[in-house]
C-alpha cells in the first residue's frame, strides 16, 4: 500500500484511519466535500508522519463530477476506502421525496458512480484494494430505517459484485459492515458500549482486515453472530416485531 485514497474524509472513521494509516508511511488522499475542515489534519499527519497527503474536494451526491474527480488524482491511489455516509431522518424521508433520495444517493447511488470509474482503472492496473463501508443494517429491512438500510444493501450486494469481477485481475474488495460506531451519525442515540466500536478501533479493525486480505468484516466481530440470528428469525415472526 502506497497511496491511499479516503473519501468522505471528515468522518471520525476516516480521521481515524488516516492517522493509522499514515503512522505505517501511507500517503494519503483525504477526500471531503467540506475541505477546509480537514485542512489542519493534512499538515498535522505530514509534519508527525513525514508522509505525502493531499486534499481534495469530492461531493458523493454529484456524480457527474466523479470520472474527472478521480482523473485529476496524481498520484492514482492503489487502495481507496469508500467512508462516506448518510444516515438521515427516515421519518421525514416517508414523506420528504428529497430526504429520501439524500439517503440513496449519499449512500448507494453516489458509491456505485465514483467505485465505477476507480473499479475500471484498478482492474486496467491489475491491482489495488477497495474498501466500502456498507452496514448491518443493509441485511435484513426494519421499519426504523429501511430506506438507509436499503441503500446499504444496495451497496453490499454492488462490493460483492465487484470483489467477484476483479478477483481474476488480483483487485481486493473489503465490505465493512459496522454495527455500532461512536461517531457522529449515532450523536444523541444511546447503544450499548459492548456492541458499540469507537473510531479508534473500528480503524484498526478494518486495517487488520486490508491487512489480511478479507472479503467481509464486521465491526465490532460480535456483529457477525448478532446478524446470523436476525437473519434467520422466520419472516412471519420477524414482520410483527417493532424494530
Ligand atoms: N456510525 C455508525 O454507527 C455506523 C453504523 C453502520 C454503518 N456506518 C457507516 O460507516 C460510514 C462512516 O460512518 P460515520 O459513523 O463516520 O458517519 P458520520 O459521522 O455521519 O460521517 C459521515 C461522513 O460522510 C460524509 N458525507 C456524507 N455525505 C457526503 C457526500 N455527499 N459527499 C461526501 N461526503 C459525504 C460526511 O461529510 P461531512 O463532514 O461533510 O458531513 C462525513 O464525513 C458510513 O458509510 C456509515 O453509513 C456507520
Amino acid at each position: 500500500m502506497k497511496t491511499a485514497l479516503i473519501l468522505g474524509a471528515t468522518s471520525e472513521v476516516a480521521l481515524a484511519l488516516a492517522d493509522q494509516l499514515a503512522a505505517k508511511s501511507v500517503n494519503l488522499i483525504l477526500a471531503a466535500r467540506n475541505v477546509e475542515n480537514i485542512l489542519p489534519v493534512k499538515s498535522d499527519l505530514s509534519i508527525r508522519y513525514g508522509i505525502t497527503v493531499s486534499v481534495v474536494a469530492f461531493d458523493a451526491a454529484n456524480p457527474s463530477t466523479h470520472k474527472h474527480f478521480y482523473e485529476s488524482l496524481v498520484p492514482k491511489p492503489d487502495t481507496v476506502i469508500c467512508v462516506f455516509g448518510y444516515l438521515g431522518d427516515h421519518t421525514r424521508a416517508l414523506t420528504d421525496w428529497e430526504e429520501c433520495t439524500t439517503i440513496l444517493n449519499s449512500n448507494y447511488v453516489g458509491a456505485v458512480s465514483i467505485l465505477n470509474v476507480i473499479a475500471n482503472d484498478f482492474e486496467n492496473r491489475k491491482e489495488g484494494m477497495i474498501v466500502g463501508l456498507s452496514s448491518v443494517a443493509g441485511e435484513r429491512g426494519r421499519q426504523s430505517n429501511y430506506l438507509y438500510g436499503s441503500a446499504k444493501a444496495g451497496f453490499t450486494a454492488y462490493l460483492s459484485g465487484l470483489r467477484n469481477r476483479l478477483f481474476k485481475s488480483g483487485v481486493q474488495v473489503i465490505t465493512v459492515k459496522p454495527g455500532f460506531m461512536k461517531t457522529r451519525m449515532l450523536k444523541g442515540m444511546k447503544t450499548s458500549p459492548f456492541l458499540t466500536a469507537q473510531p479508534e478501533k473500528a480503524a484498526a479493525l478494518i486495517i487488520r482486515a486490508m491487512h489480511h486480505k478479507k472479503d467481509v468484516v464486521y465491526v465490532l466481530p460480535t456483529w457477525k453472530w448478532i446478524m446470523l440470528i436476525i437473519r434467520n428469525i422466520p419472516e412471519f415472526i420477524f414482520k410483527k416485531l417493532k424494530l
